[in-house]
């Protein structure tokens, strides 16, 4: 059975205004579905960013009474009928209009991450490596870029300063994922983790992994075994004498 509900909606720029709005909602439906009825009915100049509706293309992210969410991934059936339900752009990043923000800065960060560098002349097609270490790296190729987690981390959400020095989660975990790669030799992941994408920042809250949608676990299977990396190569007094590698 339909049922009406109060919608409060985040409009216009910066100095917008959250707006209300009384939709119907049917059986079935998911957070996205609303607000395009919205659109179609009410607020045709409502701008949004979606593309699968299937919690797949990270397009939908948005903050949902509060907490970054996927907007397609949000069943109705999860609030009460007579509960307000606010939707809000990400805060953490800049917002063009509506629900849509500018989310450069992610794409900024994936840049900064120098590519998989195998051993000089080993060619596509002669890679090796074990079963354990394909399994250990597919975890976080789960990652949809919906950049949830790097909306919900304190560090940048409440510290815009920060931004300069520190990567986020999102990309924590590429370092992390490569570091993990038994032939990504050359470079010193650790290191740059520390250095270049700020590390030591994140104190494990873990409210990245929390909000991810793949349910991947950023901190215990990534930002955790690369701090303890950098632990290692900087304080293990056997691996500073003999200058050991991994
Ligand atoms: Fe989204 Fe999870 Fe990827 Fe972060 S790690 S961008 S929350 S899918
Ligand atoms: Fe931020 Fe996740 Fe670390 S939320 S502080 S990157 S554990
Ligand atoms: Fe693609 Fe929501 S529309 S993840």
């Amino acid at each position: 059975m339909g049922y009406q509900a109060h919608f409060r909606v985040w409009r216009g720029t910066d100095d917008g205004e959250l707006r209300d709005y009384t939709v119907e909602v049917n059986e079935g439906e998911v957070v996205l579905d609303i607000i395009h009825r919205l659109q179609a009915t009410q607020a045709p100049d409502m701008a949004v960013r979606w593309n699968c509706k299937a919690g797949k293309c990270g397009s939908c992210s948005a903050e949902i009474n509060g907490r970054p969410r996927l907007m397609c991934m949000t069943r109705m059936s999860t609030f009460t009928e007579d509960e307000t339900i606010t939707v809000t752009p990400m805060r953490t990043f800049p917002l063009i209009k509506d629900l849509v923000t500018d989310v450069s800065f992610n794409y900024v960060k994936a840049r900064e991450i120098p590519a998989f560098t195998p051993p000089a002349g080993l060619e596509p097609g002669e890679y090796r490596m074990q079963q354990v270490d394909v399994q250990r790296s597919q975890e976080f190729r789960k990652c949809i870029e919906c950049f949830l987690c790097q909306d919900t981390c304190h560090v940048i959400r409440d510290h815009e300063d920060n931004k300069e020095a520190f990567s986020g989660p999102r990309f924590l975990m590429r370092v992390a994922e490569l570091e993990m790669h038994p032939l990504d030799e050359a470079r010193n992941r650790p290191e740059e983790a520390r250095g270049e994408h700020g590390l030591g920042m994140c104190n494990i809250t873990k409210c990245c992994t929390e909000v991810c949608p793949e349910h991947i676990h950023i901190t215990d299977n990534a930002l955790i075994p690369l701090k303890e990396r950098v632990a290692d190569r900087r304080y293990d007094p056997l691996r500073r004498l003999f200058k050991k590698k991994d």
